[in-house]
């Protein structure tokens, strides 16, 4: 049985209140903090560098999970390590050296993950499989939240799930598979059926005024997939 997990993007949480909008969500029942970073380079938008990671570390008892849409990556890798991150994830197009970057943020003491764009080819998990505790499948093009969910990443994420099941009854460890953009309530048990087990949804869950009543309707779906 897959253990799922949800991460709500702080994307679109109210920044003028941030400490409280990730303590809110975690009591609301939240099981990862995702954190998103944008270069305004790698892609069109500017967010959040690693002042704001060590300023809302005091407020999350659950993981804070840095996704990294920028470029070059290995600098504000370490600086987010520095600032509490616990899993930090890239875009390959970001580095020039992908197995480097991966072994810097390993040895920072986090987490390490790949993140892939619709676009972005599976083929960059085939020599690092053994470095990696995160895949990141984008369902929408990285920089904004509140797109639609594209659904051709439905069979990338069957794809995924089939590498990350082939490599662990060979080799062991455990390596989570996370499903970003569009995510909703009324899809979520597709993403889960594809084979995801961890779930950013940003505009779905800080969009309403009640966060509970967004990630109990979430949990009521996954354990559709579940039974
Ligand atoms: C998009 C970000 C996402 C975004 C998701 O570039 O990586 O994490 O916040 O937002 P929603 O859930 O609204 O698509
Ligand atoms: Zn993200």
């Amino acid at each position: 049985m897959r253990t799922f997990r949800i991460a709500p993007s702080i994307l679109s949480a109210d920044f003028a209140r941030l400490g409280q909008e990730v303590s809110d969500v975690i009591a609301a029942g939240a099981d990862i903090i995702h954190f998103d970073v944008m270069d305004n380079h790698y892609v069109p938008n500017l967010t959040m560098g690693p002042m704001f990671c060590e300023a809302i570390r005091p407020h999350s008892s659950a993981p804070i999970d840095v996704h990294l849409m920028v470029k070059p990556v290995d600098a504000l890798a370490a600086a987010f390590a520095k600032a509490g991150a616990d899993i930090i994830t890239f875009h390959p197009e970001g580095s020039e050296h992908i197995d480097r970057t991966l072994g810097l943020i390993k040895d920072a003491g986090c987490k390490a993950g790949l993140v892939f764009n619709p676009a972005t080819p599976l083929s960059y998990l085939d020599h690092v499989m053994d470095k990696l505790d995160m895949i990141l499948i984008m369902s929408v093009n990285p920089g904004f939240g509140g797109q639609s969910f594209i659904p051709h990443a439905l069979e990338k994420i069957r794809q995924a799930r089939l590498r990350i099941d082939e490599y662990t009854a060979k080799h062991g460890g455990e390596i989570w598979l996370e499903v970003d953009g569009g995510v909703k309530v009324d899809n979520i048990a597709q993403v889960a059926a594809a084979g995801a087990d961890t779930f950013v949804a940003g505009s779905a869950i800080y969009g309403q005024p009640d966060y509970k009543t967004v990630i109990d309707a979430m949990r009521a779906e996954l354990a559709r997939v579940q039974a």
